[in-house]
Order: structure tokens, then C-alpha cells, then sequence
């Protein structure tokens, strides 16, 4: 007898917000209901609105003209999961395991599956959920790119875009000031925006939090381009490098989280070795989240949407338990448990790093 096919799933987006969330939850709805008549709850906040029994039916009409639009229309959280749930006890917040709660309320809505739409802390907390007899589906998203298992994760091209009109932009006003101009993005352990926008946008020198960096690696650059002409040097770095045999830069901690550090500011402290060491005027732009806002660009749109599709091609084959992914051209799944709990890095040996260091910029090393 042939398997039948979901009649009812739950989606959600955990964790950062990114562009292409809305494409991805118009993608799954659309196809849900115009392939396989499969209808979509939409919970809201991610996991907390799961707990909370907070959700939306998502309908044709509901996600009609959400295509271009950033952030998620559903809402998300990065410090919130069923298994670390806050609860004010006595004036104070404890964190309790609400899981059965949330496995409760995904039963009494007569879900069969529950789509994650998330980064690695997502993945790590679908895979929990598994364990304890839900039925899970992954889709990949993160400025980050970080995710094991796939090549990209929509959401990147948009903050790639953003962060590189940034540094397209900070060019002119150092050129006129003849100033070193560190730019400071996002991306935690990993190092793919700052390497690739540090690329696209022509910057002299990138820090990453793969490659520990030598300050004095970097003033020679500096000085170096100097004595060539060029009185100014654009650096582009990571928020999760280090200087070697040296610590991150926290900026503070989010009890209850997955990921509970947030990085932040080691653009300043660059800044501040650089002007101390060799005297040049030095300033520091942090993106910060501007990165994660606007319209998702065309690729991202698409990627979402072959991602949104593809996901509800696996459930309706009753494949369980795997993320979406791309992998070259194509749209593959891999098992949501080899997903949760691991780094995607950039290669030391990968192209992208010859790529930049033949175009002449240095990695600080
Ligand atoms: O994972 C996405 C990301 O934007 C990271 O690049 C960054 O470190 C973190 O989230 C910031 O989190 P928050 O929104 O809690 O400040």
C-alpha cells in the first residue's frame, strides 16, 4: 500500500532573522496546498510560540505578497527553546524543560510534521523534538552560512549584498581622509561574510575567525601600502576574530540561548592596536544587524523558494527527519542529527582564501 501523504504540518523560523524567511514560508504554503492539498499551522516566534500554543493558519491569501519582504511574518527567537523555556519563580527567571507542552499542543492541532526553518541551534532543537517522537523536517537559513551539510544557506547573498555596498561606500569616505577604515560584520565562529564581502568589496586586509591574526602582520600592510601611494587601507573583520594566542570579544551573554555568547567589538580593539603601534588615523563602522534586514536579493528569494518547495516535495515522500540542502546546483537532504551542534568553517586550503590572498589582501597572518 502506498504511504499516504501529511494532511496537516506545523512550520516555524527560529533563531536570527534573515532575508528570505518570507520567501521560504510562502514557498511551503504554496506548495503544500497546490500539490497535496496538505494544510500549514504557522507557529509564531518559533519555539516559543510552539509552547505557547501561539500559531496562525497559513493560507494562500495569508502569505500572497510576502515574496520580497525581510525579517519573517511569523516572528522568531534566539533564546528561546522548549527544553530551556524562562519561567519567572520568585521575582527571578529559572529555566524549565516545557517540551512536553510543546510536543502536547503540535498533537492536539493534529500535526503529523514540524518544519524547522532555522540555523544550527534550530536543527540541534528539531533533532531533540525528534527523539521524543515528533515528526521533524529542516530548511537551512543564517547570514552565517554556517551550516553543516550545505553549501549555502539563503539569507547569506542578501547580508553578502548589504555588507559590500557598506564597504563600497566606507572606500570613498577613506580615501578622502587618507584613514585606515575597519568595517565589522557579523557571522560568529565562522568567516564567509567578512571574506566574501571583504572580496566582492575590494578590501586590503580581512580578518577571520579562522586565521589568528598578528597585529603586526597587519601594520606592515598598512605601511606598506603607504609607502606605495595608497595613504589609506580598507580592513574588513570577522566578529569572531582573534589575535593569535588571544579571546574572543563578547559582548554579552544571553542566558537560555543555544548559542548563549553574542561577539561584538573587536573591530575597536584592532583600531585601537593599530593607532597605538604605528599612528594612523583610524575608524571602525560594526554593521551589526543591518546585515540581517531589507529585501532578500534574487538569489536569496530563489533559494528560499527551491528550498521551501523541495521541503515539502520530502515530506510528501514521508523522507523524515532531514534538512534541505544544496550541494553544487542541486537540492539534496542530508539527516537533520549530522546538522545540530557543528561549525561549517572556511577551509584553510579552500579556494576562496587563495582567491583572496592572490588578489593581494592580506589575512593578517
Ligand atoms: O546567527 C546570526 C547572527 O546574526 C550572528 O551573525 C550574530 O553573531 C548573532 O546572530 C547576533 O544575535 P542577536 O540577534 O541575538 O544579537
Amino acid at each position: 500500500m502506498k504511504a499516504s501523504v501529511p494532511k496537516r504540518i506545523g512550520l516555524l523560523t527560529c533563531g536570527g532573522d534573515c532575508p528570505g524567511l518570507n520567501a521560504v514560508i510562502r514557498a511551503v504554503t504554496k506548495t503544500a496546498i497546490n500539490e497535496y492539498d496538505i494544510e500549514v499551522v504557522g507557529f509564531q516566534d518559533g519555539f516559543q510560540g510552539m509552547v505557547e500554543n501561539r500559531y496562525v493558519n497559513l493560507t494562500k491569501d495569508y502569505v500572497s505578497g510576502i515574496l520580497t519582504q525581510g525579517g519573517t511574518i511569523l516572528g522568531t527567537t534566539n533564546h528561546i527553546t522548549p527544553f530551556n523555556y524562562p519561567v519567572l519563580e520568585g521575582g527571578k527567571t529559572v529555566f524549565k524543560d516545557r517540551s512536553e507542552q510543546a510536543i502536547s499542543n503540535y498533537e492536539s492541532l493534529g500535526l503529523e510534521v514540524l518544519l524547522c526553518i532555522g540555523g544550527d541551534g534550530t536543527m540541534t532543537v528539531a533533532k531533540m523534538l525528534e527523539e521524543r517522537g515528533l515528526t521533524v523536517a529542516g530548511i537551512p537559513k543564517t547570514i552565517d552560512n554556517d551550516l553543516f551539510g550545505t553549501d549555502r544557506t539563503f539569507g547569506f547573498d542578501s547580508a553578502l549584498t548589504t555588507a559590500t555596498e557598506a564597504i563600497d561606500k566606507i572606500h570613498t569616505t577613506a580615501q578622502s581622509h587618507h584613514r585606515v577604515m575597519i568595517v565589522e560584520v557579523m557571522g560568529r565562529y565562522a568567516g564567509w561574510l567578512a571574506l566574501e564581502s571583504s572580496i566582492a568589496g575590494g578590501g586590503d586586509i580581512v580578518l577571520i575567525p579562522e586565521i589568528p591574526f598578528e597585529i603586526d602582520s597587519i601594520n606592515e600592510t598598512i605601511k606598506e601600502r603607504r609607502y606605495d601611494g595608497k595613504r589609506f587601507s580598507i580592513l574588513v573583520v570577522g566578529e569572531g576574530a582573534k589575535p593569535k594566542g588571544g579571546e574572543l570579544v563578547v559582548q554579552r551573554n544571553v542566558p537560555g540561548s543555544p548559542e548563549p555568547l553574542r561577539l561584538g567589538g573587536i573591530g575597536n580593539k584592532v583600531a585601537d592596536m593599530i593607532e597605538q603601534e604605528i599612528n594612523v588615523e583610524t575608524r571602525v563602522t560594526t554593521l551589526g544587524h543591518l546585515v540581517r534586514g531589507g529585501i532578500p536579493t534574487p538569489a536569496d528569494r530563489l533559494l528560499a523558494t527551491r528550498f521551501g518547495v523541495e521541503a515539502v516535495y520530502l515530506i510528501a515522500k514521508r523522507k523524515f527527519g532531514r534538512m534541505v540542502a544544496l550541494q553544487g546546483q542541486e537540492i539534496v537532504s542530508v539527516p537533520i542529527e549530522e546538522v545540530g551542534g557543528r561549525t561549517r568553517v572556511v577551509p584553510l586550503d579552500s579556494s576562496i582564501i587563495r582567491t583572496a590572498r592572490s588578489v593581494g589582501m592580506s589575512l593578517g597572518d
